[in-house]
C-alpha cells in the first residue's frame, strides 16, 4: 500500500511542465493511466498531489479512480522520498541472523522509523521481505548497492558515506 491517505495529503506548488509533458506523450494511447502515473512518480520521486488533479483532468477520468490506482499498487508513493532509499530485508534467513537489531540502529542513528523519510530528504528507511539473496543474510541495500553480511557495526559508516553524497 501506499504511505497515506489520500485526504490527508498536503496542498504543495510544484512544476506541472514536466508531468504535462508526460501526459502528452501518452494522451491518445489507450491504458494510459498507469504509464503516465509512472512517468509522473520516476519525474518527481513521487506523486505530488497537483499532479493527480491534472491527470484526472486532461486523462477525463475521476481523482477518486486515480487515489484507487494509487494506493493498490504499492510501487506508487504519495509523500516526497529520500535520495536514498535504505532497505534492511527481514525476511525469515536474514530475521535469524540478526536483522532486527541491524533495523534498530539504523532508527537510532537515522532518528526515523519505518517508511519514514528524514527532514532533509536524504534518507527513507524500509524494512522490506526476502531480497532474493538469502546467502549473504542478513543483507541490505542503499538504491541498487547491496551490502551482505550486515553487521550493527556497518550501520554507522554507510549512513556517513550517504550523508556525503550528492543530492543532486
Ligand atoms: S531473507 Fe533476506 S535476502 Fe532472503
Amino acid at each position: 500500500m501506499s504511505d497515506a491517505p489520500a485526504e490527508v495529503l498536503p496542498t504543495e506548488e510544484i512544476d506541472l511542465a514536466a508531468a504535462n509533458q508526460i501526459i502528452d506523450k501518452f494522451l491518445t494511447l489507450p491504458g494510459n493511466l498507469m504509464p503516465v502515473l509512472q512517468g509522473i512518480q520516476d519525474e518527481y520521486g513521487y506523486i505530488p498531489r497537483p499532479t493527480i488533479d491534472l491527470v484526472a483532468e486532461r486523462l477525463n477520468v475521476y481523482p477518486s479512480q486515480i487515489y484507487g490506482v494509487l494506493t493498490f499498487y504499492a510501487q506508487f508513493h504519495l509523500k516526497p522520498r529520500g535520495k536514498f532509499i535504505i532497505r534492511v530485508c527481514v525476511g525469515t534467513a536474514c530475521h535469524v541472523q540478526g536483522a532486527e537489531r541491524i533495523v534498530d540502529t539504523f532508527f537510532d542513528k537515522l532518528h526515523i522509523g519505518h517508511a519514514e523519510t528524514s527532514p532533509d530528504l536524504r534518507f527513507t528507511f524500509e524494512k522490506v521481505a526476502c531480497l532474493g539473496a538469502c546467502g549473504m543474510a542478513p543483507l541490505a541495500m542503499v538504491n541498487d548497492d547491496t551490502f551482505g553480511k550486515m553487521t550493527v557495526q556497518k550501520v554507522e559508516g554507510i549512513i556517513a558515506d550517504y550523508s556525503q553524497r550528492p543530492m543532486k
